[in-house]
């Protein structure tokens, strides 16, 4: 997983940086303006060197819109992570809009999430244990249609058991959520126990072949210590932080800066 990057004396790591563009589309959402537009703020990503542009359709639409979709596919150059909740409307928009083309070899991937009406952002990981029937109609449907499947959870061996227990339907990968040591900020040891968890269930998912990803409450501040104590993580999805520090540094430094920690830690 180590080589020898052109730009730094070290060797780089071979992570991925999944940038989530969300919140441009909350701005524009704000005073439902043409802009900021963020299939433009996906592009500038890319530029920046970010591996994968990941981005949330929720059932209430708050940010990113139906029509961003086709759009952000057209533009993206690497690869769209589409994260959403296994309904029936949301199955049919991946399917319509994700599903593998000819002449695109690309496999795009949809993350399914836990959504909650009420809640300010995702709250929870999927539960897998107790939804497994559903996720297994709805993961088969999508690798059917050549779309790459991940589940968002919680870092829990028995969600991460019943994650792998769908590698028969394409599930090929976990996220898991890092929202508790996200919340865990300021507490070293508090943050020390949620990478615990972390750790352990990241060794479990790899034992079993998943590849591993991780998300949500991520920031230049607390990643170093994720990415130091959880090496087994070969992708972070990554959004709020960095829109909200390109308000300050621009967008370009902001996707940098995390690509330096991630490949490049220590
Ligand atoms: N991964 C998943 C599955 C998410 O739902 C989110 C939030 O949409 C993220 C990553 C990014 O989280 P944040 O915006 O806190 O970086």
């Amino acid at each position: 997983m180590s080589t020898e990057s052109p730009l730094t004396a070290g060797p780089a790591v071979l992570r991925r940086l999944g940038v989530n563009i969300d919140h441009v589309a909350t701005i524009r959402q704000a005073r439902r303006e043409r802009y900021p537009d963020p299939v433009a703020a996906a592009i500038q990503a890319e530029q920046a060197g970010a591996d994968q542009i990941t981005c949330h359709l929720r059932v209430d639409r708050r940010h990113i819109q139906d029509h961003d979709l086709p759009r952000l596919r057209a533009a993206v150059q690497t690869l769209l992570n589409v994260e959403m909740a296994p309904t029936d409307e949301m199955v049919a928009i991946a399917h319509r809009e994700l599903a593998r083309r000819p002449g695109d070899p690309r496999r795009h991937r949809v993350t399914l999430v836990a959504e909650r009406a009420e809640e300010i952002t995702t709250e929870g990981g999927l539960d897998v244990v107790t939804h497994g029937a559903l996720v297994r109609e709805v993961s088969a449907g999508m690798a059917a249609a050549g779309i790459a499947v991940s589940l968002f959870i919680d870092p829990d061996t028995a969600q991460v058991e019943a994650a792998q227990a769908l590698a028969d339907v394409g599930v090929d990968m976990i996220e898991l959520n890092t929202a508790a040591y996200a919340e865990a900020h300021g507490d070293h040891a508090a943050q020390g126990r949620e990478l615990v968890r972390l750790a352990t269930a990241s060794r479990v998912a790899v034992q079993g072949g998943l590849e591993l990803a991780a998300g949500h409450g991520l920031t230049h501040h607390n990643l170093p210590r994720m990415v130091a104590e959880v090496p087994e993580v070969v992708e972070y999805n990554i959004g709020h932080s960095i829109i909200s520090r390109a308000v300050f540094v621009g967008l370009d430094t902001a996707v940098r800066d995390l690509i330096t920690i991630i490949r490049h830690p220590g």
